[in-house]
């Protein structure tokens, strides 16, 4: 187990501020044991509604450092669907049927969700939960309530479709057109979904959702690896605008560190459901500059470019570029090995007591998450790091010691 930890600037062109462990090691069963021990009292707890606001906003979302309750979104937030994520986590490693049921009500009670056009993240708030579903509930009418929802909710994403662009429209950042690193993740849905509608209708979103990542990795992956954050776009030329400020310390020239993530992430996933050797170039490019930045078994500031040690960290994007890696390791296109003693490395870190909630009355398990800086400076727990983590220290669990 790690035994402490050192701020050090990285040994790289960029100086980035990282936290490194003195003595970096894998993840053990014994932490992945702890971790899971953390999260069922964590998540069981915030099961618990009957205190809600009157707004009805129940979806866990997250909690600054020293906040002892989580703040909640309503079921069209963009993280509304990473609660019910690790609800189907924890009952994939315990197969507890009370988190089954805890896991389907919450999964339900989005669904609507899924034929709503207002959002592009419709990969994180349906995909991720009724994905999970699909895959774990021993119930086949269940499934298929999940797999209709799928469905539905990539025709919600495809007709957000722009044919100059060749994407799915992200936003409007500053009154134009654009797209965000982050809808790398929500994409592959497309492609998933293909199969399940078949037809012409399927290979339009097949066509759509591959094509979608393949304008990001034109258009987001500097020729170092690192990633823009916002780009837009002209609509009806589909001519590259320019960059845009999002939530990263410069929109031209830094990298945020949980868009780099998110695109180690969605290239991967990409090329698993595409096989398209572009996106493996673009997950492996991506992947290299975190790397290069970042440590073995290190965290990084909010943004690759900040220099001082006393910045905020954003250990979520070192739990996804942990995942990320673990995906990049079951393809196994080279490095397979080299990314999942990365992967493993870094788990070790993130479930070491410095890093997880054991030590606090904070609601979440991940602390030192950062949600979005440039508003909100301070340091916490937030669910999608939390179900990344989970994510992660789920397919390694029993698999090494370690
Ligand atoms: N909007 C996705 C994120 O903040 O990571």
């Amino acid at each position: 187990m790690a035994t402490g930890f050192l701020l050090l600037p990285a040994a790289a062109a960029v100086e980035t501020s990282v936290v490194c462990p003195v003595d970096p090691i894998p993840v053990t069963s014994v932490q992945t044991d702890a971790l899971f021990a953390l999260a069922a009292g964590r998540l069981y707890a915030a099961s618990d509604i009957t205190g809600l606001q009157p707004s009805g906003a129940k979806f866990p979302f997250g909690a600054t450092a020293r906040q002892t309750k989580y703040l909640r979104s309503d079921a069209y937030g963009w993280t509304a669907g990473f609660y019910p994520a690790e609800l189907w986590l924890m009952y994939e490693r315990t197969a507890d049927p009370a988190w089954l049921a805890l896991a389907r009500t919450w999964t339900k009670s989005l669904l609507p969700v899924s034929k709503w056009t207002g959002s592009h993240d419709l990969g994180f708030m349906i995909g991720l939960p009724a994905g999970l579903g699909m895959r774990l509930d021993p119930d086949p009418a269940q499934r298929i309530t999940y797999r209709r929802a799928i469905i539905n909710a990539a025709k919600s994403l495809s007709s957000r479709w722009n044919n100059k662009v060749k994407a799915i429209k992200s936003g409007e950042y500053d009154g134009k057109w654009g797209l965000i690193i982050d809808s790398a993740m929500n994409a592959p849905m497309l492609i998933e979904a293909a199969d399940m509608v078949g037809g012409a209708e399927g290979a339009q979103l097949r066509s759509r959702g591959q094509k979608h990542l393949l304008t990001l990795a034109k258009y987001f992956v500097r020729p170092n690896g690192s990633t823009f954050h916002r780009l837009t776009f002209n609509p009806k030329t589909g001519a590259l605008t320019g960059p845009v400020y999002g939530q990263g310390y410069n929109m031209a020239t830094s990298t945020w560190s949980r868009g780099q993530a998110w695109a180690m992430y969605g290239f991967a996933k990409g090329y698993a459901v595409t096989g398209n050797p572009i996106l493996l170039a673009a997950a492996n490019r991506t992947n290299a500059f975190w790397n290069q930045q970042v440590g073995l078994g290190c965290v990084p500031a909010w943004d690759l470019a900040v220099g001082s040690a006393f910045a905020p960290r954003d250990s979520s994007a070192a739990a996804i570029a942990a995942a990320a890696m673990l995906l990049l390791a079951d393809l196994d296109q080279g490095g397979g090995a080299d990314n999942r003693q990365r992967a493993l490395t870094t788990l070790g870190t993130l479930t070491s007591p410095e890093w997880t909630s054991v030590n606090t009355q904070n609601p979440g398990i991940l602390i030192r998450q950062t949600w979005n800086v440039p508003i909100l400076k301070y340091e916490g727990s937030y669910v999608w790091g939390d179900a990344y983590l989970l994510e992660s220290a789920l397919k390694v669990s029993g698999t090494t010691d370690q």
